[in-house]
């Protein structure tokens, strides 16, 4: 049974985290996980999904305030075996009502192109122009919560 979570910055949990987000999203496009990115993590909300009776996480995503009202998503990942099963469109949801419990009141991110439409299935509107952040083509999105 999978079990939504939230993962303490700095856990064994949260490294293992950072390496599903490496193994997902950073490995496939030659880029590394450095260390100035997990010193800015400490005050983002880390959000994960574990499946089975060894609770092996299977997917995560990171929340990072932007102001009052908004919180970007980033590093959404699933893990390969498990995609394709509702597992990214619940941690999606699981954050969202997270991120409401936390005050804020609008999700915004930057969508690879490819995943479009995995958010906008789930409610998620385009904003402005694609744009381009090494080599790889973005779109903002954003969903009022
Ligand atoms: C994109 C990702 C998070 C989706 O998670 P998932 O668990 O595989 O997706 P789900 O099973 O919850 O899919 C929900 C719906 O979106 C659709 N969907 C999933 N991935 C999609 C994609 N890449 N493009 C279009 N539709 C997609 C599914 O078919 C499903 O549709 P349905 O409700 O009509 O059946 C996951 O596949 C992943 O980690 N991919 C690699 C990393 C990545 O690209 N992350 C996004 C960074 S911006």
């Amino acid at each position: 049974m999978k079990k939504f979570i939230d993962i303490d910055f700095g856990s064994t949990r949260y490294d293992e985290l950072v390496q599903l987000r490496y193994k997902i999203l950073l490995e496939p496009l030659g880029l590394k996980f450095l260390d100035s990115f997990r010193d800015k993590e400490s005050s983002y909300l880390h959000l994960g999904c574990v499946e089975g009776l060894d609770d092996k996480l299977v997917g995560g995503l990171v929340l990072a305030p932007v102001n009052d009202e908004e919180v970007r998503m980033m590093q959404v990942a699933v893990d390969t075996r498990y995609q394709g099963e509702g597992i990214g469109r619940d941690l999606v949801r699981y954050a969202e009502k997270r991120a409401k419990d936390s005050g804020f009141s609008k999700i915004v991110m930057h969508a690879m192109l490819s995943v479009v439409n995995f958010y906008e299935k789930i409610g998620y509107t385009q904003e402005g122009d694609i744009f381009e952040e090494n080599g790889i083509t973005f779109v903002k999105m954003v969903k009022n919560i």
